[in-house]
């Protein structure tokens, strides 16, 4: 068995991997965050308390894992230290490193996000305002600050001159909206982030590639989903950092070995917030009952999130694409009582049948879902889950099992973890053999 396990989603986010992240967990040293920012909102529900985190790894709640923010995270350190004060609060010490290297949002690439999404209307992605894509663009401008700049108060000060002045001129000539803040006061206030983070922040690579030579158990977290991914997602209607598990190399500066354990999370129905086209969308009436049923409100921002069946044409380019050695199939248990469920098995595009997602975002507006039915099983309520959970997979009512089979083989790849509930323990793990 490996001693690195990667998760990922492999939807529009949102398919549980906060959950399945603290369930595993219990068993890593190291947990792992190697993309996204506070776009990201993961929920965990542990004795029925529930903790909402955006930035600090998932494995948070064990004390014995070190929680890891690398260097392909894109850090609001206002966020992040409002995030380790609520902890606090609750009782929780977070055992945090923070990459030297990972770069920082701040205030002008917030307030760019605004302008930004308006302007690109119909091609914007329904950003979440958290300064996401401007971060990145001055990364790859290469006038980004990184984390290890709050501590250098001359150097932050040189590049923060370039960096404020490119972005204040975007906002107020560009886009003409006002901006007031100060290059000033934005120093001050990120110095003083700087100096409250100053005792996590650290070279995080090397303490993993240590981590990996001492054969330390390491669980890679991601955020975003697939369809979000730049490169292999939805684009334009994707985020700005990859999300595919081969960036956890790139984004934690760690040489993976062979044999890793990748984990694509799958919700058993799918919800995307933002803007793009979505084949198996649900609407009306029955899209809020399913909303609400599994409360599919935006952890980041609250907003309404919109909900379809789920499409295996997506999943087969997360299978692909990151390479999943499982898949996590999650909230069964919200489609609990319904008589007919369906999968969406292809797309319908002009006539033609698609197994594989188009790059073509003409083609992707135009796709039309092929679906196929499958039988509704209970509702269940929490004991009777918990009894299947104890007695194991063969225990679940046959309908479901037909539903996760035919997953298995239309997408190629096994089903071995099955969430039926929030909580930690409504988790059933699968005994299958290795392929
Ligand atoms: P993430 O962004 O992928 O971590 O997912 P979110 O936390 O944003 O959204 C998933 C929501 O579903 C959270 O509120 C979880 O507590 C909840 N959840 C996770 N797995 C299950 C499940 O199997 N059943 C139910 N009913 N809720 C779940
Ligand atoms: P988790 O990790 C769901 C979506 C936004 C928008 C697009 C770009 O909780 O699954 P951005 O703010 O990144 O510029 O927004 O990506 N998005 C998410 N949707 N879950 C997330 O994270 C998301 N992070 C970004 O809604 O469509
Ligand atoms: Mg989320």
């Amino acid at each position: 068995m490996s001693n690195v396990t990667i998760i990922v989603g492999s939807q529009w986010g949102d398919e549980g991997k906060g959950k399945i992240t603290d369930v595993f967990a219990a068993s890593a040293d190291y947990v792992v965050r190697f993309q996204g920012g506070n776009n990201a909102g993961h929920t965990l529900v542990v004795n029925n308390e529930i903790y909402k985190l955006h930035l600090i790894p998932s494995g948070v709640l064990y004390p014995r894992a070190i929680s890891i923010i690398g260097n392909g995270v894109v850090v609001d350190p206002n966020v992040l230290l409002e995030e380790i004060g609520t902890l606090k609060e609750r009782g929780i010490e977070p055992n945090l490193r923070i990459s030297e290297r990972a770069h920082v949002i701040m205030p002008y690439h917030i307030a760019l996000d605004e302008a930004l999404g308006n302007h690109q209307g119909s091609l914007s992605a329904g950003s979440t305002k958290r300064g996401i894509a401007p971060v990145c663009a001055d990364k790859a401008y290469r006038h980004g600050i990184r984390m290890l700049d709050l501590l250098e108060p001359a150097l932050f000060r040189e590049k923060l001159e370039k960096a404020y002045t490119f972005n204040a001129s975007i906002i107020r000539r560009v886009f003409g909206y006002e901006y007031t803040q100060e290059v000033n006061d934005i120093y001050n206030m990120y110095l003083r982030f700087g100096q409250k983070l100053a005792p996590y922040i650290c070279d995080t690579e090397l303490v993993l590639h240590r981590a990996m030579k001492a054969k330390k158990n390491i669980l890679f977290e991601g955020a975003q989903g697939m369809s979000l991914d730049p490169d292999h997602g939805m684009y334009p209607h994707t985020t700005s950092t990859n999300n595919v598990a081969g960036y956890a190399a790139v984004g934690s500066g760690v040489a993976l070995p062979g044999g890793a354990r990748v984990i694509g999370l799958v919700k058993a129905y799918m919800s995307r917030v933002g803007v793009s086209p979505f084949p198996s969308e649900i609407l009306g009436n029955e899209a809020q009952i399913l909303r609400d049923k599994g409360g599919e409100y935006g952890t980041t921002t609250g907003r309404p999130r919109r909900v379809g069946w789920t499409d295996l044409v997506q999943i087969r380019q997360s299978v692909r694409t990151s390479g999943l050695t499982d898949i996590a199939l999650t909230k069964l248990d919200v489609l609990g009582g319904m008589d007919e469920i369906q999968l969406c098995v292809a797309y319908d595009i002009d006539g033609e049948r698609y197994d594989e997602m188009p790059a073509s975002l003409t083609k992707m507006r135009a796709a039309k879902p092929m679906y196929q039915s499958f039988r509704g099983w209970g509702p269940l309520n929490k004991k009777e889950y918990a009894y299947c959970i104890s007695h194991g997979y063969a225990a679940l009512p046959a309908s479901m099992r037909t539903f996760i089979e035919y997953i298995e083989k239309a997408v190629d790849c096994r089903v071995s973890i099955v969430s039926v509930g929030p909580g930690r323990e409504e988790t059933l793990m699968r005994e299958i053999a290795q392929k």
